[in-house]
C-alpha cells in the first residue's frame, strides 16, 4: 500500500523474575520492588525470603502482595536452612536473586546454582572493605569517600564481578551511622538501574555486540569492519579481507538481533530455519546467498555454539594458508 510505514514488531520479553532475600529492614528490597512497578521494568519480583520472620521487610512486601518465605536459621543445620530457602526460591520459579541486607554466608553449593544469576549490594566501593562494618572502615582510613557497589555473587565473600558503584563523600565528622543513612540514598538508586541493565544483557544489542566481537576477532587475521552500517568482521587483510560474519540489530523490520554467518548450502539454511526457528531465520539479501541468522537476543543462547558457528564460517572464507594451519592444529 503506498505510503504505508512498516511497524517493525514488538519486542515481547517477558520480565525476568526476582527472589530477594533479606535479614533486616529491607530498603533495599523496597526500592527494587517499588522500581519493578515502573511500567517498563525488565523484572518483577516473586518472592522476599528471610532468616528471621520478623524482618520488617517481609510485611511490607506482603501489603504489596508479593509473595513472602521466612524461615529462621537458628536451630537448624546451615546446609539445611539454605536448601528450604532454596526450594521456596524455585517454586516461585526465581530466575535471578537478589541479595538485600542478607545477613548470612551462602554455601559455594547453592552459588554454584546460581552463578551468574546471583546479585549482592555490599556498601563499599569494592574490592576495599568487603565483610562488615565497612563505613567504620572506610572513616577510620580517612578515606574521601565510601560509597556502594552491586556485585555478582561467587564463593569468595563479596568478591565477585562488579557491576556498578556509586561514591559517597564522606563529610567532617561523620559517623558509621550518619555515613551509612547517606550510603542508602545511593543503593537505593544503584540497585534497581544494576538489576534491570543485567537481567536486559541479553537483549541489549551493546552487550551482545561485544560479546560477538570478543569471539570473532579472537579468530587468527581478523579485523571488524562496517558493512552497510552495520558491524562486521572480516579475515584477511585490511585490503582484500573478506566478511565471514555481520551482526545485525533489528534489521528490515525483523524483531531479531541476530549474527549472520555462512552456511555450507541452501538446504541446510532452509532446513535448520524450518527445524528450529527459534534459533535460525533466513535474513534479508544474505539469505539468498546461504548466510544464516542465529537469533542472539533469546533467552539460553549457548555462546560456545555461537563461537562454532563463527570458526565455521571464518573456514568458509579464510584463505588457505590460514585454514591450513588451523587444519594442521586440529589434527594435532
Ligand atoms: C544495606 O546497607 C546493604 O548494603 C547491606 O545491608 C544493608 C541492608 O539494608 N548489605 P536494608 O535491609 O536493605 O534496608
Amino acid at each position: 500500500m503506498p505510503g504505508r510505514r512498516t511497524i517493525p514488531p514488538e519486542r515481547t520479553v517477558p520480565r525476568a523474575r526476582i527472589a530477594v532475600l533479606i535479614s533486616g529492614t529491607g530498603s533495599n528490597m523496597a526500592a527494587l520492588l517499588y522500581a519493578s512497578r515502573l511500567s517498563d521494568a525488565p523484572f518483577e519480583i516473586v518472592l522476599v525470603a528471610s532468616n528471621d520472620p520478623s524482618a520488617p521487610g517481609l510485611a511490607l512486601a506482603a501489603a504489596e502482595g508479593i509473595a513472602t518465605f521466612a524461615l529462621a536459621h537458628k536451630g537448624l543445620p546451615r546446609a539445611e536452612h539454605e536448601a528450604q530457602m532454596e526450594a521456596a526460591i524455585l517454586a516461585a520459579d526465581a530466575d535471578y536473586i537478589a541479595l538485600a541486607g542478607y545477613m548470612r554466608v551462602i554455601t559455594a553449593e547453592t552459588v554454584s546454582h546460581w552463578s551468574g544469576r546471583m546479585l549482592n549490594i555490599h556498601p563499599s566501593l569494592l574490592p576495599k572493605y568487603t565483610g562488615l562494618d565497612t563505613h567504620a572502615r572506610a572513616i577510620a582510613a580517612g578515606d574521601s569517600h565510601g560509597g556502594v557497589s552491586v556485585h555478582l555473587v561467587t564463593e569468595e565473600l563479596d568478591a565477585g564481578e562488579v557491576l556498578g558503584q556509586i561514591a559517597v563523600a564522606i563529610q567532617p565528622g561523620d559517623t558509621a551511622d550518619t555515613l551509612a543513612r547517606r550510603v542508602l540514598f545511593a543503593e537505593h538508586q544503584l540497585y534497581p538501574r544494576v538489576l534491570a541493565d543485567y537481567v536486559s544483557r541479553g537483549n541489549n544489542p551493546e552487550h551482545l555486540l561485544a560479546r560477538v566481537r570478543e569471539l570473532a576477532l579472537a579468530l587468527p587475521e581478523t579485523h571488524e569492519r562496517s558493512s552497510h552500517g552495520s558491524p562486521g568482521f572480516r579475515v584477511g587483510s585490511e585490503k582484500s579481507g573478506k566478511f565471514f560474519a555481520h551482526f545485525a540489530d533489528q534489521h528490515h523490520g525483523v524483531e531479531h538481533i541476530g549474527l549472520l554467518v555462512k552456511t555450507g548450502s541452501m538446504d541446510e539454511l532452509e532446513n535448520l530455519v524450518e527445524t528450529q526457528p527459534q534459533a535460525y531465520y533466513k535474513p534479508a539479501y544474505y539469505g539468498a546467498s546461504g548466510w544464516v541468522g542465529l537469533i542472539l537476543n533469546r533467552p539460553g543462547v549457548d555462546w560456545n555454539h555461537i563461537g562454532e558457528w563463527l570458526e565455521r564460517s571464518w573456514r568458509a572464507v579464510a584463505p588457505p594458508r590460514l585454514t591450513k594451519l588451523m587444519n594442521a592444529a586440529d589434527d594435532f
